[in-house]
């Protein structure tokens, strides 16, 4: 694999221009998000010989702004005990593992091992967890002798070990999901673990088998209150179906992971943020996520022929009130803004029922803002060949939808485009919002109030976008303020 692009990589038809995606053959979720010297590290499950899901390695890019991606060399790849399936990675500051010196604090990844061969003859203890090191910062990597570091007790899903550092208890924590609920075991040296606690069997949704955990601390937004979240990805039985990410917030106390939320809350509605998980030691204390731009639904069927998938942009969380309660956002890192070319801000102003269209050359590599108090609207987004796009704000039902599905090429799985995508709006604040738009060459992301509300979906126009209808669809006036339409700026 070339380490650097030259200017006629990343042309193909849907080829995101700045979403990171691999430059050849099959990735699905982002592994061992972990800063270390002034690198941002991606790893991901990659699959370099075919554009669809095989024996999984961990493939490998590195950033320094969290914009622009260098390819590196893939990094793991599987071995006697199985492929290698998901995990986290840790900078190992105070060498507990041994594995690198006083000096030369080692990179420790944490892995979950798939033995393929088990799984086919019908066993349930196919998956256990094993570790790496890296005393170079990422670029090679050694597989730890004594792996695997956890076995399996005859659990069939038991993967995707989150490793971060606990200050509460002093001790590495992982955790781990077992089918369907979490594992949070804790450690002083990475290699020996001790189970301490279980958490979810009765709470939240239960449609599918859950998946890549995270959990963290966060302090609500204008307070000194701080709630610990716990991300959890669920395939199947996302809202919109297939393949999604729930949330719980709650207290853990270095051991134990509780909360008393009772209703499933989604940390993006849409179709395509699947297996998202945040950086280990990200400056600042930021709490940086990203996420597997697909669904497993339709993932190995997606009409690209060089590569498959790619990521969300990277994007912030932050806890804020609204109402009587927290609400996890997410939203693009601050400086995803310098990607955004400046381009005059306007102001539409719609009559009953009215609606406005504006022409571009194309829409699909386009940031769409505005702020508003409107709460009934449309926004279409067509192309010659009169495909389109639909986002629609309903303030009577309450529910903003994204309708796709007769977006462009939709036909190449039932689940891709069978159904209008809905998101309930339950507590936007009275007065005006923000709405943000990222339309790339083959996907949209919406954020509504600056992260509270948010949908990412895949899509394959035909055709460029040319034309955005804008819709005022109320018996009354409506201001859209600062409107403006920008290009985004490729990162390759
Ligand atoms: C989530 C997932 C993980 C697993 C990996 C395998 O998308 O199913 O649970 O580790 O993908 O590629």
């Amino acid at each position: 694999m070339k380490s650097v692009l030259t200017s006629e990589d990343y042309k193909e038809a849907y080829r995101p221009q700045y979403h990171f995606s691999p430059q050849d053959k099959w990735m699905n979720d982002p592994n061992g998000l972990v800063y270390h010297q002034g690198i941002y590290h991606l790893f991901y499950q990659y699959y370099p010989d075919d554009i669809v899901w095989g024996p999984m390695h961990w493939g490998h890019a590195t950033s320094t702004d969290m914009l622009h991606w260098t390819h590196k060399p893939i990094a793991l790849f599987p071995d006697k005990h199985g492929y290698i399936f998901s995990g986290s990675a840790v900078v190992d500051r105070n060498n507990t593992s041994g594995l690198g010196t006083a000096d030369t604090p080692p990179l420790v990844a944490v892995f979950t091992y798939h033995d393929a061969e088990g799984e086919k003859e019908g066993r349930t203890d196919f998956q256990t967890q094993g570790i790496a090191y890296s005393l170079d910062n990422g670029d090679t990597w050694t597989k730890h002798e004594g792996n695997p570091v956890i076995g399996n007790e005859g659990i069939k899903d038991f993967r995707d070990p989150k490793v971060f550092w606990n200050h509460i208890a002093e001790q590495w924590t992982m955790l781990l999901v077992a089918g369907d609920h979490l594992q949070i075991w804790n450690s002083h040296d990475l290699i020996r673990w001790k189970k301490e606690s279980e958490f979810g069997k009765e709470q939240g949704a239960h449609g599918g088998v859950w998946e890549c955990p995270d959990l963290f601390p966060l302090t609500v937004e204008g307070t000194d209150m701080e709630k610990w979240v716990l991300l959890i990805s669920i395939n199947p039985g996302a809202p919109n179906g297939g393949s999604g990410t729930q949330y719980f917030i709650g207290d853990f106390d270095g051991t134990t992971f509780s909360s008393d939320q009772k209703e499933d809350r989604w940390l993006d509605w849409g179709t395509d943020n699947y297996a998202g998980v945040t950086y280990n030691h990200a400056p600042k204390g930021d709490r940086i996520f990203i996420g597997w731009m697909s669904n497993w639904d339709y993932a190995r069927d997606t009409p690209t022929e060089r590569w498959r998938s790619a990521m969300t942009v990277p994007r912030n969380l932050s806890l804020k009130q609204t109402g009587k309660e927290y609400s996890l956002f997410n939203y693009p890192l601050k400086n995803f803004d310098t990607l955004i070319q400046k381009s005059p801000r306007r102001e539409i102003t719609l009559t009953a029922n009215e609606s406005e269209r504006i022409l571009s050359e194309n829409f699909n590599q386009t940031a769409i803002r505005f702020t508003t108090t409107a709460r009934d609207f449309e926004l279409s987004f067509k192309n010659k060949l009169n495909e389109h796009l639909r986002l629609t704000m309903d303030g009577d039902r309450k529910m903003f939808s994204l309708d796709r599905t007769q977006s462009g090429k939709t036909d190449f799985k039932e689940e891709f485009g069978n159904k209008v995508h809905q998101m309930p709006i339950e507590s936007l604040p009275d007065g005006p919002y923000e709405v943000m738009i990222l339309l790339d060459w083959s996907s949209v992301e919406v954020f509504i109030n600056q992260g509270q509300y948010v949908m990412t979906a895949q899509l394959f126009p035909s055709e460029p976008y040319e034309i955005l209808e804008v819709e005022n669809t109320s018996a009354k006036a409506m201001d859209f303020i600062d409107f403006e339409i920008s290009g985004i700026k490729s990162i390759w």
